[in-house]
């Protein structure tokens, strides 16, 4: 029974280091290693150094050599940190209204919006919800993306937002990639709850956070601070009994007007994501605080509105984390990759600063601290892109894909 595996040569493999988590990268602070090789031992990384070096110590028949003969690049399992890939129905109605101008309100009425997603959601089967998971989380997993976080929030009654929790749980089971269940059922008022938001936001805590806990169906909570969603008001005591009863916090901030990501800050959320809307003040606010600034192109891309300011939040000495928003009516493109080296080129981040935003600084969005960086240790969640440069992976935004993709020392494609 072999009991390593020794993988390589690489031409070069790439890998944030275990440094600050916090300010501006530059590609000269990477680890790149020429020439490398990755020994697997259970799961984990049991050493990583010269190919020739590791050829010369795992000699044993204890040792499966898989020797690569072309060029390959090695870097970490991407984490996508805040997708809503558990949905039923399209949205493809909304996006032509969007784009032939029609306003957020006349889409809405037409029958459009987060409600749409809901009813659809509401009709689906737990079953056939599981199966839409397992769907967008293997092509997911195809692109590099080892880890994904997957929010409910299409629910909205303690019935249905169960019913999507389980659906996630059962998916787990059966992707490949590790599933991260959030619940979102602060998305939206429900049009046919009988109360105003704050009674809504109680029902939810009184009776939905205990069942979470219970049948450990997620450990995170989020909610969405927004005109039209919910105010910082209604959020503070729904934010402060999740804390009491030890989930973690993640807010859907400043999208379109700001105010939700000084309630990331005053309730130690683990992340603020979107922060579109964020002024020098918002930006400044997150800087100072451990909250994890979360920005998400494909929302950008998707709507046809401005970027996240990460280039100022990354100066400022924040944190910037980047994730697909994977959702059908603002950003259903669902390419992770793309996505950012999209926002690379127009936010000016070293490629350094792209590469961590969905490895090193993603993994520590979700409190993972076993994975994003290659380091002997951690999870052996690797891609190998066929190129001799890392560059090629970003200037080729996102249509170089990877060549195999290796998730707890398991090849899972080629
Ligand atoms: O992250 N901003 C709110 N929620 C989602 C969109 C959900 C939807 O439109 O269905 C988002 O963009
Ligand atoms: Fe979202």
């Amino acid at each position: 029974m072999e009991t390593y595996t020794l993988i390589g040569p690489f031409s070069q493999l790439v890998s944030m280091k275990n440094t600050p988590l916090k300010g501006a990268i530059k590609d000269d602070d990477l680890l790149s290693i020429q020439n490398a090789g990755i020994v697997i031992q259970n799961h984990r990384i049991k050493a990583i150094d010269d190919f020739s070096k590791l050829k010369q110590s795992f000699t044993t028949s204890d040792t499966k050599q898989i020797i690569l003969d072309k060029n390959y690049v090695c870097v970490p399992g991407f984490i996508d940190a805040h997708t809503h890939i558990c949905f039923a129905g399209s949205r493809a109605q909304d996006y032509a209204m969007r784009n032939s101008g029609k306003s957020y309100l006349e889409i809405a009425e037409a029958g459009g919006g987060i409600w749409d997603t809901v009813t659809k959601t509401r009709e689906a089967t737990k079953d056939e919800l599981r199966k839409g998971i397992i769907k967008r989380a293997s092509l997911h997993a195809k692109r590099g993306i080892t880890t994904i976080e997957v929010k409910s929030g299409y629910g909205l009654s303690i019935e249905e937002e169960l019913k999507m929790l389980y659906a996630i749980k059962e998916a787990n089971t059966e992707t490949v990639s590790d599933l991260v269940a959030t619940c979102l059922a602060g998305h939206m008022l429900p049009k046919d709850f009988d109360g105003n938001h704050k009674a809504y936001l109680e029902y939810i805590s009184d009776s939905l956070f205990p069942i979470l806990k219970a049948e450990q169906l997620s450990n995170r909570i989020d909610a969405f601070i927004e005109k039209g969603a919910f105010t910082p008001q209604d959020i503070y005591p729904y934010f402060e009994k999740a804390k009491a009863i030890g989930f973690d916090i993640t807010v859907h901030a400043d999208q379109f007007s700001t105010g939700g990501s000084e309630v990331a800050v005053k309730m130690d959320a683990i992340s603020a994501d979107h922060l579109e809307a964020s002024t020098e003040e918002e930006i400044k606010i997150l800087a100072n605080s451990n909250v994890i600034a979360i920005a998400l192109p494909g929302a950008s891309i998707g709507l046809g509105c401005d970027f996240t300011p990460a280039r100022k939040i990354l100066d400022n000495n924040g944190a910037l984390a980047i994730a697909s928003d994977w959702n059908p009516g603002s950003a259903p493109m669902g390419d992770l990759l793309t996505q950012a080296c999209i926002l690379g080129t127009f936010q000016k981040l070293s490629n350094a600063e792209v590469l961590a935003g969905i490895t090193h600084r993603a993994a520590s969005a979700l409190h993972l601290d076993d994975r994003g960086i290659l380091e002997v240790g951690m999870l052996a969640d690797f891609n190998l892109f066929e190129t001799a440069d890392w560059n090629e992976i970003l200037y080729q935004q996102g249509q170089l894909r990877p060549a195999q993709v290796w998730k707890n020392g398991q090849k899972i494609h080629q």
